[in-house]
């Protein structure tokens, strides 16, 4: 049942991966909860080692890919190159049309694996850099920083990335995982059902979020324009990016967690700018818009993590793109929940009505 996806307490502020809590879950290895999506449970010692195994080894494309990569534009974001690398890959794998689910589970893991090399190297031929191949000894957030860095990173960092992909892997029906839900319940395939979800993340009132944030950040500069600038998006009724969420009521377990890596970031380097100028956004917003007026608008998954982009110098044409490296497991969860059902969605337009 998809309900045992994921659990959401949005009046509580409780988020549940397989019932497994998201504080738990961010201690592990994003393979660990990548297999406790897609599989349904928890791995040992010896599945994990050999699921990272198969996983880390299917993380290389080849020359086609590479050429793929080459005529993509260089001046957009990376979602582009994604979405279109995506839908070109698919025709070049074995098991694209065999429905099975031993089928589809080699598909996802080829998915799982491939999408940080396909965004790295985008973004290395982008910055005019030669691509890397990734690296099978590092874990799923050490091997993107990389790819993307030409380094090995800093372990603070990868424990950082590794934890932003496991904050993002899930988040029951929202629009992008819905969208892939769709596709799937008519049977299509893998492929054509993360292609939906790249599709919808995109949207600045989604994952997009993450991005704007980032733009946001470098607009308000510094602590003191915070107070300025909020009051001034108010004024506007304008949407503060980062903020509120459809089904939490309180703050988001998993801005909760990325405030407190931001928080970290920022003291191991010594400079609390960013940060600083996060808090103060978040303190008017928090005291104009709760306080004062009584909305439950506080910081959501793209607030804090948009600070961690600007601490580890990752540009906002990534940041969607890294969201989607994460949230990739979720959607084949549910994307495999459906193919159960073998039912299709198909409500009616009345419905729109409530969303
Ligand atoms: N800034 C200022 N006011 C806000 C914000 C915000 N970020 N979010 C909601 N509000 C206000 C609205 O203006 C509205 O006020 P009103 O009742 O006086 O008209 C009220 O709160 C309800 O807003 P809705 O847009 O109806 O809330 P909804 O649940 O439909 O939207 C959403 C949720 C889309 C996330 C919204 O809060 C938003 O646009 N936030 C900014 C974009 C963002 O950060 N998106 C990422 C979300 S997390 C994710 O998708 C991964």
């Amino acid at each position: 049942m998809s309900k045992n996806i994921c659990f959401i307490d949005g009046l509580e502020g409780v988020l549940k991966y397989r019932e497994v809590d998201i504080k738990e879950l961010v201690e592990l290895p994003y393979d660990a909860v990548s297999y406790l999506l897609i599989r349904g449970e928890l791995p040992g010692e010896q599945e994990l080692a050999e699921y990272s195994a198969r996983l880390h080894a299917e993380r290389g494309i080849n020359r086609e890919v590479l050429d793929i990569i080459r005529m993509c534009n260089f001046n957009i974001d990376a979602m582009e190159a994604l979405r279109t690398v995506i839908c070109f890959i698919s025709q070049f794998d074995p098991d694209l049309n065999d429905s099975s689910p031993e089928g589809n589970m080699r598909k996802a893991i080829r998915l799982i694996a491939i999408v940080p090399t396909i965004v790295a190297t985008y973004y290395r031929m982008a910055n005019g850099k030669e691509p890397l191949p990734p690296d099978p000894s590092l874990s799923h957030g050490a091997n993107f920083l990389h790819m993307i860095k030409g380094s090995k990173p800093d372990p603070l960092d990868a424990e950082v990335m590794e934890k932003d992909f496991i904050l993002s892997a899930e988040h029951e029906l929202n629009a992008s995982t819905f969208s892939s839900r769709v596709t799937a319940s008519t049977m299509s395939d893998l492929y054509s059902a993360v292609v939906s979800g790249l599709c919808t993340l995109k949207g600045p009132l989604h994952g997009g979020a993450r991005a704007e944030v980032m733009t946001m950040l470098n607009e308000v500069a510094s602590p003191e324009n915070a107070e300025k600038f909020v009051l001034g998006k108010i004024a506007q009724k304008e949407k503060i990016m980062g903020f509120g969420h459809r089904v939490y009521k309180t703050y988001d377990p998993r801005g909760a967690i990325f405030k407190q890596l931001a928080k970290k970031l920022a003291e191991s380097r010594g400079d609390m700018h960013w940060y600083a100028t996060a808090e103060a956004i978040e303190n008017v917003v928090i005291r104009e818009l709760v306080e004062k007026r009584g909305k439950p608008i506080y910081p959501n998954v793209d607030f804090y993590s948009g600070v961690i982009y600007k601490y580890m110098e990752i540009p906002p044409q990534l940041a969607t793109s890294i969201f989607a490296i994460g949230r990739i497991s979720g959607w084949i969860a549910h994307c495999f929940d459906q193919y159960d059902r073998k039912k299709i969605i198909r409500p009616r337009a009345f419905m729109l009505d409530e969303c």
